[in-house]
């Protein structure tokens, strides 16, 4: 676990994940730590008043033991369930696994986040699998998860809790960002929470259960992943954020704090509704201070101090306005932030404060001007995106997710639907800072308890993220064109509405868009189908509409021929399942109808599961990104890049150059861009100059002659950008780049590799499957590997894997201490090479 006031800011060079905030509770050292404070926020922090009972918080990713359970077999489930006293008597549950007294030094060592689907072999069905049976293992990525393997499917989880004597009487609680799923969370032998839910977060107090006269504080979970929520990989265990936190007995709780603004003739008016909770038994009287800080730490609003009585064990929330005169706005181009600080006083002297990062900026969706942001029309450029990398699976470390916003934004990308469950809070703060907008969709579309209690927890969670702009309440639902489908989303919109006045809700549709669920949210979204949408349009010309889904093309990084043997999909913009479209077709038709918000592409990156075209072993991924699983750029990439970024000029040209045995015969050459005109050369001999349509492409089709294809782009007759493919020999050696070159020694911290295979003068070889080994020398250990085929299932952890065109991936993380690290990366033939990195802890 990490202690948050010992967490330090040293190394980091670009503010860029959550550690970084947390880092920032390095000031707990003189006594001040908070929920969440941005970077920015240091100095003027260092000089704040000490808090007289400081919040403290630990962030659990270290020191967790791990053993798989068993879901048939009590035996190896460390006996739960074992007798008809499992809840009999609460503090004495009947399995030693969640008792305090229990030797684990058999178990695992792991840190969290972790997901152990990602470690779990294959279930290549042996013999044809009935039709259902082989979908759900396809859909999952073949993983050996789920009632089929029970051997597989459940895990437990241990960690000792650094809570004792120091927080009696104070509030003490867990905050879980998502844990997949079934969880039942264990205090000293108490169930103590859980959640069905793998995806929505949710809080676990604690205090109760605890030993506060020396004794162990012993936190167990038990975490069943029998079942699936989704139709894609999902993952297995605590693979998101985990914290402990004491608080004064007068607090503010998890989730405290809403903040909503509203730009009028004076600036921005600020509505604060903030809970204050009492966890102890006598009534107690506190003052409410906040105030509101700008991004440079200065003072932009305050509100007048609030005395407030708290009941025993009570908690009551306050309604306050500030104004803010001229806020600097948050949007995309320009992210700005503020945070409200969040005071409670006892007899003059602060015992808690709470922070809470927001943004200060106005949405609207409008049926005739598509989205706006400030009053400024903007397309949503989006991408929809599943939790999953290479190599780690589900359990994304922080500076992993921004390194994903990050390859997106280049992309042109400018919104994210997380799909199709509330994302992570590490994700959403980071699309706070770097102006990522975000559709945050619940789970379920019902309206049973649980599902109600989760788009609640999705809500509250996230509604102070200026990120998010719509909330999305369902998804190609059964019931979503039928009256049935309208109530329940008519119900669940109420709850968005009643939680969160400021947002509009949406839901993806597959069909039935003149009824159902599509009268109940504010705006429509069309999966696929954007050349309906017109039609569609003329008979609902006041509902805002947006392709929640679109394009679905599917392609192999790096092939340009299909090959339905090997489950290779070539990568020309032309492959796509017969519900879905090009990148060309639905953006062209997107871009010109003013009136459609945007669409978000299905997906960013590829994910395991859902095989398609290809749902059959060994596909084991998706080929629908527009990163591979790595976030290697596949051509489509280049495409969006190119109608998204329009001010930045563009020629990406496909395929590569090396058809060996093809001289001679007609190869299809594609070339993305922006620019007004291409010119294409062979070996230095122009194949002439074409205009390049709009939101278009150009193709040629071109004999094959081994050197150097190029294409040239031309703005205004001048040369504005090019790129070239050059026929590659033989690998002969590798090219290994780290994304930064400095990173802290936390496990949200991981650095990024790219392996390229090159030949002797330099050139990528796009066609390279060298096998390749990794070593790491110092204070850091390769926590994944990838390559970006879907077909690959080789291990995703260890220290091998081959290049599959020309390019591999490693995700390396710090163990703790600073120091230097080198990676090493070697092939058989090729000469090695090595990147020098540097982790502080
Ligand atoms: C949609 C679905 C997505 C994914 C996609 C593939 O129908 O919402 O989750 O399955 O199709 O094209």
């Amino acid at each position: 676990m990490t202690d948050s006031p010992r967490m330090t800011s040293a190394g980091l060079s670009a503010a860029d994940f959550t550690a970084n905030r947390r880092s920032a509770m390095a000031l707990g050292a003189v006594g001040i730590a908070a929920a969440a404070l941005p970077q920015t926020a240091l100095a003027r922090d260092e000089a704040a008043a000490p808090v007289a009972s400081p919040r403290r918080e630990w962030l659990l990713d270290r020191g967790w033991r791990f053993h798989m359970g068993h879901a048939a077999d009590m035996a190896k489930d460390f006996d739960w369930g074992i007798n008809q006293r499992t809840y009999a008597k609460p503090g004495l549950v009947t399995s030693p696994a969640a008792i305090a007294d229990f030797d684990e030094s058999a178990w695992a060592h792991v840190s969290v986040p972790h997901d152990w689907a990602v470690d779990l072999p294959y279930a290549e069905p042996a013999t044809p699998a009935p039709e259902d049976k082989a979908d759900a293992v396809a859909a999952h990525g073949f993983k050996a998860i789920g009632r089929a393997f029970p051997q597989n499917s459940v895990g437990w989880y241990r960690l000792r809790l650094p809570v004792g004597a120091a927080d009696k009487g104070r509030a003490v609680w867990l905050e879980f960002d998502g844990v997949f799923r079934a969880c039942k969370v264990f205090v000293n032998g108490f169930e103590a929470g859980g959640s069905e839910s793998g995806y929505a977060p949710f809080r676990v107090n604690i205090a109760d259960f605890l030993d506060y006269d020396g004794g162990a504080n012993q936190l167990a979970l038990r975490v069943d992943a029998s079942l699936g929520e989704g139709w894609f990989y999902e993952g297995a265990g605590i693979y998101r954020n985990v914290r402990l936190v004491s608080a004064d007995a007068a607090h503010v709780p998890q989730w405290g704090t809403c903040v909503r603004s509203e730009i009028d003739a004076e600036g921005a008016k600020v509505s604060l509704a903030t809970t204050l909770a009492n966890a102890s038994e006598g009534k107690v009287t506190v003052t409410l201070r906040q105030s509101i800080r700008d991004a440079e730490g200065r003072q932009a609003a305050r509100a007048a101090d609030r005395q407030v009585e708290l009941a025993p064990l009570g908690s009551t929330e306050i309604e306050q306005g500030v104004h803010i005169r001229t806020p600097q706005l948050w949007s995309p181009a320009s992210p700005m932030l503020y945070t409200l600080v969040t005071e409670v006083l006892r007899d003059g002297m602060p015992v808690d404060r709470y922070e809470t990062p927001f943004g200060v900026r106005t949405v609207t969706f409008d049926a005739v001007k598509g989205f706006t942001i400030n009053g400024q029309n903007v397309k949503l450029m989006g991408v929809c995106n599943h939790q999953d990398h290479a190599g780690v699976g589900s359990a994304i470390p922080d500076a992993l997710h921004a390194w994903r916003v990050d390859r997106s934004i280049e992309m042109g990308v400018n919104s994210w639907r997380s799909a199709h469950n509330p994302p992570a809070q590490a994700l959403l703060d980071i699309c706070d800072r770097k102006g990522m907008m975000m559709i945050a969709e619940t789970r379920l579309n019902t309206t049973n308890p649980e599902a109600m209690d989760e788009l609640e927890r999705m809500i509250l969670s996230s509604r102070n993220h200026p990120s998010v702009i719509l909330w999305s309440v369902g998804n190609e639902e059964g019931h979503q064109g039928s009256e049935r489908g309208r109530r329940i989303s008519a119900e669940l919109v109420a709850r968005c509405k009643a939680l969160d006045p400021t947002r509009l809700t949406t839901q993806a549709m597959d069909q039935g868009w003149d009824g159902g669920a599509a009268e109940a949210v504010d705006v429509v979204g069309f999966n696929y189908r954007n050349d309906k949408i017109p039609a569609w349009h003329e008979r609902h010309p006041n509902k805002p509409v947006i392709g929640t889904e679109t394009g679905s093309t599917v392609s192999t990084r790096g092939a340009y021929e299909n090959d339905a043997a090997r489950h290779i999909v070539k990568a020309y913009d032309t492959e796509h399942p017969w519900w879905a479209s090009t990148a060309e077709e639905w953006w062209t038709i997107v871009a010109n109808a003013p009136y459609i918000a945007g669409g978000f592409i299905w997906t960013g990156f590829d994910y395991r599961g859902e095989p398609t075209p290809y749902p059959a072993f060994p596909s084991v991924s998706s080929y629908f990104g527009a990163m591979d699983i790595c976030g290697f750029a596949k051509d489509n990439y280049y495409y969006y890049r190119a109608w998204w970024r329009p001010d930045q000029p563009l020629v990406h040209l496909l395929p590569h150059w090396n058809w060996a045995g093809r001289e001679g015969q007609p190869i299809p050459v594609w070339a993305h861009g922006n620019c007004e005109e291409i010119e294409l050369l062979l070996n230095g001999k122009s194949l002439g100059r074409k205009p390049m349509p709009r939101n278009g492409h150009l193709e040629w089709q071109v004999p094959y002659a081994p050197g150097k294809l190029e294409a040239r782009g031309y703005n205004g007759g001048k040369l504005a950008a090019q790129d070239a493919r050059v026929t590659a020999g033989a690998p002969a050696k590798l090219r290994l780049t780290a994304d930064r070159k400095r990173y802290t020694a936390a496990i949200a911290d991981a650095a990024t590799l790219r392996v390229e295979v090159l030949d002797k003068a330099g050139n990528v070889v796009p066609t390279a499957d060298d096998a390749l080994t990794f070593t790491v020398s110092g204070p850091a250990q390769i926590i994944g590997l990838g390559n970006g085929n879907p077909t690959s299932t080789e291990p995703d952890k260890g220290r091998t894997r081959k290049a599959f065109n020309g390019l591999a991936q490693a995700i390396v993380q710090g163990t703790g201490q600073s120091g230097a690290v080198r990676v090493t990366v070697s092939g058989a033939g090729l000469a090695s090479t090595a990147v020098d990195l540097s982790f502080h802890s």
